[in-house]
């Protein structure tokens, strides 16, 4: 559904991303982990068309992201570091707004952000204003704005960076949710940062580890699993570099 190809960026003399390729499919939800400064923000916003790679291509649903941007993003979903809210807006006039601006037609918009409003435990909160949420009910309204317009494809970073313990709970249900099978909805492809191993092991089913822009693993968590790996012990020795042995194999990395 989504597809990087040898996608990098440079920032000055400093390479940030260096020739990352994976693609990701409807019904997958891959844990995109890696120490600060791994890249991770900025591969998403390559794959979100906010940053321009240096070289590589994005290709969504069979649209090349930089050739056919319109169409490309359409399919595309993001939920930002720091989402662009406006603290002045009522959370469902933001999300009509979000909507309109995704391309909806004006006449399917009430119920586009009823959806997402539904979705995100947000229909309590629909006449307040933005500004004056707890940040987890910002959080809400930054995943409910990506997901508005049904975008098959969701990319979230870091998205339940500080939520309380049961805000938590609901996002992780939420994300779950997006990606497995309803009636009458597509399933997501879903990208998401974090730095919570527990999250990952809760809600992924395909961990993407990269460092210093460069993809160190990229497998699924059953096969990591069933080798007996922990999170925990691959980032050590992907990440880190530690000399962790591999489960089961008496030491042969
Ligand atoms: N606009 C920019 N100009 C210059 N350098 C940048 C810019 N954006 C990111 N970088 C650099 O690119 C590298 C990757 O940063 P990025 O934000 O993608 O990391 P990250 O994996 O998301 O980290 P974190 O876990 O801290 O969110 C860092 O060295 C960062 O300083
Ligand atoms: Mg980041």
């Amino acid at each position: 559904m989504i597809e990087a190809k040898q996608l990098s960026k440079r920032f000055g003399d400093r390479l940030a991303v260096d020739q990352l390729s994976f693609s990701i499919e409807r019904g997958e939800v891959v844990g995109f982990l890696g120490p600060n400064g791994a890249g991770k923000t900025t591969t998403m916003r390559m794959l979100t068309g906010f940053t321009p790679p240096s070289s590589g291509k994005v290709i969504v649903g069979g649209h090349d992201l930089f050739e056919e941007p319109a169409a490309a993003r359409r399919l595309v979903g993001y939920l930002p570091e720091t989402p662009p809210l406006y603290p002045e807006m009522t959370v469902a006039g933001y999300l009509r707004f979000v909507a309109r601006i995704q391309g909806l037609p004006k006449r399917d918009c009430a119920e586009a952000v009823d959806r997402a409003m539904e979705r995100c435990g947000l229909k309590e909160q629909r006449r307040r204003i933005i500004g004056d949420l707890s940040k987890g009910y910002r959080q809400r309204v930054g995943i409910a704005q990506a997901i508005v317009h049904s975008p098959p494809v969701l990319i979230l970073d870091e998205p339940t960076v500080g939520l309380d313990p049961a805000q938590i709970s609901d996002i992780r249900d939420l994300i779950a949710d997006l990606s497995s099978a309803r009636e009458g909805e597509l399933q997501h492809a879903v990208i998401l940062s974090t730095h919570i191993l527990p999250e990952v092991e809760a809600i992924c089913r395909r961990i993407i580890m990269i460092q210093e822009g460069t993809k160190r693993l990229d497998r699924p968590l059953d096969e990591l699993k069933a080798e007996g790996q922990t999170l925990q012990m691959l980032f050590a020795r992907e990440i880190v570099g530690e000399q962790v042995p591999s489960a089961g194999q008496g030491g042969a990395a």
